[in-house]
């Protein structure tokens, strides 16, 4: 197939492009190969390149900053995601929008199914609801991933902050009442490989199996980067002075809709990262590109 992934300069787009590479055509564009507020450009490239699949990872991702920069982030989330669904009808593409655990309020008490109702509460979420909504209404063969928790070898993410401070010795504070379903970009773009190959279409909650609190992930990632040593405190969220953006205290994924469309769950959490931290966070991408290709 003729991929196209946007955003693909983030820490998703970079695994998107490792897995999806070896067996299809792709054509990753950063946001300076294609800003996705620009309606005309987001139709013309997609005419002049006729895709079968988007992939659109592309987003306004700062979540504290969203507060400020409301329109910023619905400039991006949501308009952006409209004009390649906008695109993708037209050329008959299959469009995979990424969204986020974020359009939850978090407080259910048990993992959220596909069909919970949404309530985000920060700018952030909603401008991605936003975004899943015109995806929905505008593009027939569409996709929407929902995600939770992202980190990969590519950029800042939670599992670098915490090996960052680790490496300085630092004692870490980490939050200990805020649950959800950590998740490695790599397994899943290979979901998102498998559900581009086929036709069922829909809303997915997509995440590694399994729950725990920030605290709990903190200490498993510097037990398998050898790090136990490093002093851990867990702490209330109400202990840190208020972020802008107000965050779900509990966001985990049940999977429904990836079991009964006949998809093969993701790995444990744990096994996830201890993978990460083993193999692919020190390369090394020759030895990551093996482990794919095998995959
Ligand atoms: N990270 C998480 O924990 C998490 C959790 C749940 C869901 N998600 C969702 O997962 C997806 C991937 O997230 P990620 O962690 O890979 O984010 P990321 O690393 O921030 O990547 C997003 C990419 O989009 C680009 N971008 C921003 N504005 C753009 C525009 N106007 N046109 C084109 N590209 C633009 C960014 O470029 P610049 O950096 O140059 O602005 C960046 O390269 C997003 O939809 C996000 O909402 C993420």
């Amino acid at each position: 197939m003729k991929i196209v992934i946007t955003g693909a300069g983030g820490q998703l787009g970079y695994d998107l492009k490792r897995v999806l590479s070896p067996m299809h055509e792709v054509i990753s564009w950063e946001k300076a190969e294609l800003d996705v507020r620009q309606e005309q450009e987001v139709m013309e490239k997609l005419l002049s390149v006729r895709p079968d699949v988007v992939v659109h990872a592309a987003a306004y991702t700062h979540v504290d900053r969203a507060e400020s920069e409301k329109e910023s982030a619905y400039q991006v989330n949501a308009l952006g995601a409209l004009h390649l669904a906008q695109a993708c009808e037209i050329v008959g593409a299959k469009l995979v929008y990424v969204s986020t655990d974020y359009v939850f309020d978090g407080t259910k008490r048990s993992p959220y199914k596909e069909t919970d109702v949404p309530n985000p509460l920060n700018s952030y979420g909603q401008s991605k609801l936003l975004g899943e909504k015109f995806v929905a209404m505008t593009c027939m063969k569409h996709f929407i991933v929902r995600t939770s928790w992202l980190y990969g070898q590519k950029g800042t993410n939670f599992v670098t902050k915490v090996l960052e401070k680790a490496r300085e010795n630092l004692t870490l504070s980490i939050v200990d009442d805020q649950f959800g379903s950590p998740t490695y970009c790599l397994d899943l773009a290979i979901f998102i490989r498998e559900l581009i190959e086929t036709d069922r279409y829909g809303l997915y909650h997509a995440s590694n199996q399994g729950v725990c609190s920030r605290y709990e992930f903190a200490l498993h990632i510097l037990q398998a980067a050898g790090m136990a040593h490093i002093s851990l405190q867990p702490v209330p969220t109400h202990a840190f002075p208020p972020a802008p953006a107000a965050r779900p205290m509990y966001t985990a994924f049940a999977h429904k809709a990836m079991q009964s469309n006949g998809f093969e769950p993701m790995r444990d959490w744990r096994s996830a990262l201890d993978f990460f931290l083993q193999v692919d966070y020190y390369d090394t991408a020759v030895r990551a590109k093996k482990v794919i290709d095998t995959w």
